[in-house]
């Protein structure tokens, strides 16, 4: 079927070619978390440095509980959005409390921290415990939206929960976290928003916005 043809092949493509990114090294899913919640708003090159620095402060989820918040601070200066690092500080103290410092595997669980949405807890589950749940951001809403030709706004909450079922389903049996990255690495390097790299696209022959010609106008995204 289309759906397996690009779940492999996508699956292929990310395992030759993946970045080595620091948080790509490890299981850790305390490290996993600081790390998407820095790239939620900041760009992989930037948040490498800052990404290296805090986790060597702040090891351990005990370790940035127990920071001061001016100390926590200090160290996201530069990567703004500080409400990321204060909510992610009261997350962190809410599982030292409550679920004993281990970062929960239960969406449930995960989803109720502070700071942590639907695709933050999608990342969490599926790169650190390898759980099939669907990981969906912007860069995986313009991949699945040209690949499939998917012509809903994608600024309704409606489109969103769509392409997480979509995502879903194309999770490769034991390869959430892989694949979930696999998505979000083909928006950021090849199925890019402006200029996408087709000829460097390992589905693009099958790629349904491509066959139209219409990449460029995907996904759809209303204004206000
Ligand atoms: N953007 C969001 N999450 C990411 C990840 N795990 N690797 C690279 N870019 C990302």
């Amino acid at each position: 079927s289309e759906k397996r043809f690009f779940s492999m092949e996508l699956l292929r493509w990310y395992k030759r070619e993946r970045r080595d990114l620091p948080w790509r090294r490890t299981k850790d899913p305390y490290h996993i978390w600081v790390s998407e919640i820095m790239l939620q708003q900041t760009r992989v090159d930037t948040v490498i440095p800052y990404f290296n620095r805090f986790v060597g402060r702040f090891p351990t989820l005990r370790d940035l509980a127990a920071a001061p918040e001016e100390d926590v601070l200090k160290h996201w200066e530069g990567l703004g959005y500080y409400s990321r690092a204060r909510n992610l500080q009261t997350a962190v103290k809410e599982v030292v409390a409550t679920y004993d410092a281990q970062v929960p595997s239960e969406k449930k669980a995960v989803s109720g921290l502070k700071g942590v949405g639907p695709y933050t807890a999608g990342a969490i589950l599926s790169i650190a415990y390898n759980k099939p749940e669907p990981a969906v951001d912007g860069n995986v809403m313009r991949v699945l939206s040209r690949y499939f030709l998917l012509e809903d706004d994608i600024a309704k909450p409606a489109t969103r929960v769509g392409m997480e079922s979509l995502a879903q389903s194309l999770i490769p049996e034991g390869e959430a976290g892989d694949f979930n990255q696999a998505l979000m690495e083909l928006g950021a390097m090849v199925c890019t928003p402006k200029s996408p790299v087709c000829g460097e696209c390992s589905v693009a022959l099958h790629c349904m916005a491509r066959q139209a010609g219409r990449e460029r106008e995907l996904p759809v995204k209303s204004k206000a």
